[in-house]
């Protein structure tokens, strides 16, 4: 079956899927960036930083596994994607929350544009989908921010003793 006719039988519009396809990679991105960063920490026996970015490794495929699903399950082909250009050289703890912050506003910003596509698409079916990625979103950035505002408060404190007040996950 050529891809047009996959695409005939697809009950979420194109140009929608092609930036679920594009998500898949960013969500997959963020990942593997999250994992270097819990490389990072682990080094240093940052404990609770360690195991939050585990875990945040984690729910970053869990999020690109489930619209891959998606994808799948409503007719159209996902596709694996790249990772590339990960970065595993970072300056400080606090530089590393900074940048999974920034990290998670270009994330929530991707999922709108896939959003407001789906609702002039009329795709009624991805933009119900993507209702949880957007509350996801929300809580992700809060506890970024949540985060650094441990670190203005504990300016100057001993590096373990900071992470010892940060969250696992
Ligand atoms: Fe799935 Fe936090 O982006």
């Amino acid at each position: 079956m050529n891809t047009t006719a996959i695409r005939k039988q697809m009950s979420i519009h194109p140009d929608v899927m092609d930036l679920l396809n594009n998500q898949i990679g960013m969500e997959m991105k963020a990942s593997a960036s999250y994992l270097a960063m819990a490389s990072w920490c682990d080094q240093r026996e940052l404990l609770n930083s360690k195991a939050f970015f585990y875990k945040q490794a984690e729910e970053e495929r869990e999020h690109a596994m489930k619209i891959f699903t998606f994808i799948n399950d409503n007719g159209g082909s996902a596709l694996s994607p790249d990772v590339t250009n990960v970065n595993n050289d970072f300056e400080s703890l606090r530089g590393i929350y900074e940048t999974g912050l920034e990290q998670e506003i270009a994330v929530t910003e991707s999922i709108f544009k896939i959003f407001k596509t789906a609702r002039k698409e009329g795709d009624l079916i991805t933009e119900v989908f993507l209702q949880w990625f957007i509350s996801e979103q929300s809580e992700e950035e809060d506890t970024f921010r949540s985060i650094i505002d441990v670190f203005d408060l504990m300016e100057g404190m001993p590096l373990k003793m900071i992470d010892e007040r940060l969250p696992k996950e």
